[in-house]
C-alpha cells in the first residue's frame, strides 16, 4: 500500500494544497492573494476569508492533478503553527472535518520545519547533520539539522526578519507588497556598490535588521530632500545596495557558523531563499570555503503545501499523528 498524503497549507497570504505519494510530490499549487497588495502588507481578516474562498477549489485541484480520489488518502496534513491564527484556522478545520469524515490519520506540521525539510523534495539531499539558513518574512534562523525531527536554533533574529527588511525598504521606495521580490529584481539592473547603509554588528550568530531599516529611511529622507525625484533616476542602484547589505549581513553569519560548528553542508529555505543574489552570494562563498550548497527550486522557496507533505511523510513514518482536537498556534 502507497502512503498518500493530502497536505495544506494555509499560514500567511497563500492557500496552497499538495499530493504526495511515498514521498515523491505529485501535485503543489497555489493560489495567492491578490487583495493585500492595496494595503502595503497583508491584512489578518482578508487573508482568513480568501483563504475560506480558495481552500475547497485549491485542494480539489490538487487532487485531480494528482489522479487521485479522497478514498486513496492515507493521511490529510496541515500547518499549525506558526502564521496568523485566522488563516491557520481555515486550513486546521478544513483538515480536522476531511482526516474525520475519511476516518485517516491527521498530522500537524511546523510550517519553519516545513521550509527546511523542504531540501528533501528533489536530489540532490543535504546529509545530516547540516545548517540551514531559514529566511522568510517572520523569521531568520541558523538551524543546525541533526535529523528530521532533531534540531537546534544556533542563530535567530533579535528583531525583523530578512524578508521584513526587504519589504519595509520595498515600503519606503514605494513599491507594492510583498517587496522582496520587486527589489531583487531592480537589483539585477544595479551597482551593488552605489550606496552604503549601516552594517549591523551583533553578537554570536544572531541577525538584526532594524538598525539597517533605520539608515536606509534617513538616507532616502535626506536624498530627496534635495532631488525629489531620487528614488526614480536610481532605482536599480537603490535596490542593488540594499540587497546587497542585507546579504552581507547574513552570509557573515553563515560563515561564521560553518567555521564554528565545522559543518560544510549548507542549505538556503525560506520565501527569501528565491532571492537571486543570495543564491549566487552562496554560491560563490561555498566554492571558497569547500561547502556543499543546498537552495531549494524557486516554487519550494516562498510558502507552498509540498514543503508540508514532505515533513508530514516522514510523520507518518514516525507515526505522529494529532488528535481531532488539537488547535492551530501562532506562535
Ligand atoms: O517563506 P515566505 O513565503 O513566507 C513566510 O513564511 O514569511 O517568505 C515571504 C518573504 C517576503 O518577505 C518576501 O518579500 C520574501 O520572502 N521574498 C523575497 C523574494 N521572494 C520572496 N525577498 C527577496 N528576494 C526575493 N526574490
Ligand atoms: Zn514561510
Amino acid at each position: 500500500m502507497s502512503i498518500n498524503i493530502l497536505a495544506i497549507e494555509s499560514s500567511c497570504d497563500d492557500t496552497s494544497a499538495s499530493v504526495i505519494s511515498d514521498g515523491k510530490i505529485l501535485s503543489n499549487l497555489v493560489a495567492g492573494q491578490k487583495v493585500h497588495e492595496a494595503y502595503g502588507g497583508v491584512v489578518p481578516e482578508l487573508a482568513s476569508r480568501a483563504h475560506q474562498a480558495n481552500i475547497l477549489p485549491v485542494v480539489d485541484m490538487a487532487l485531480k492533478q494528482a489522479g487521485m480520489a479522497l478514498t486513496d488518502l492515507s493521511a490529510i496534513a496541515f500547518t499549525q503553527s506558526p502564521g496568523l491564527i485566522g488563516s491557520l484556522m481555515v486550513g486546521c478545520s478544513f483538515a480536522k472535518s476531511l482526516a474525520q469524515s475519511l476516518n485517516i490519520p491527521l498530522i500537524g506540521v511546523h510550517h519553519m520545519q516545513a521550509h527546511v525539510l523542504a531540501h528533501f523534495i528533489d536530489k540532490p539531499k543535504p546529509v545530516f547533520p547540516f545548517l540551514c539558513l531559514t529566511v522568510s518574512g517572520g523569521h531568520t534562523q541558523i538551524v543546525l539539522m541533526r535529523n528530521y525531527f532533531e534540531f537546534e536554533i544556533i542563530g535567530k533574529t533579535l528583531d525583523d526578519a530578512a524578508g521584513e527588511a526587504f519589504d519595509k525598504a520595498a515600503k519606503i521606495l514605494e513599491l507594492p507588497y510583498p517587496g522582496g521580490p520587486l527589489i531583487d529584481k531592480y537589483a539585477q539592473g544595479g551597482n551593488k556598490h552605489a550606496f552604503e547603509f549601516a552594517k549591523p554588528d551583533i553578537p554570536e550568530l544572531n541577525f538584526s535588521f532594524s538598525g539597517l531599516k533605520t539608515s536606509f529611511l534617513y538616507f532616502i529622507r535626506e536624498r530627496i530632500k534635495t532631488n525629489p525625484d531620487f528614488i526614480n533616476e536610481n532605482m536599480a542602484d537603490i535596490c542593488a545596495s540594499m540587497q546587497e547589505a542585507i546579504i552581507y549581513h547574513l552570509m557573515k553569519k553563515l560563515v561564521k557558523a560553518s567555521k564554528q560548528t565545522g559543518i560544510k553542508q549548507i542549505a538556503l529555505a525560506g520565501g527569501v531563499s528565491a532571492n537571486t543574489g543570495l543564491r549566487k552570494a552562496i554560491d560563490i562563498e561555498g566554492q571558497k570555503l569547500g561547502w556543499q550548497t543546498f537552495v531549494p527550486a524557486f516554487e519550494y522557496c516562498t510558502d507552498n503545501a509540498a514543503m508540508i507533505a514532505i515533513t508530514a511523510h516522514y510523520k507518518y513514518l514516525n507515526a505522529e499523528f494529532e488528535s481531532l482536537d488539537v488547535s492551530p498556534s501562532a506562535r
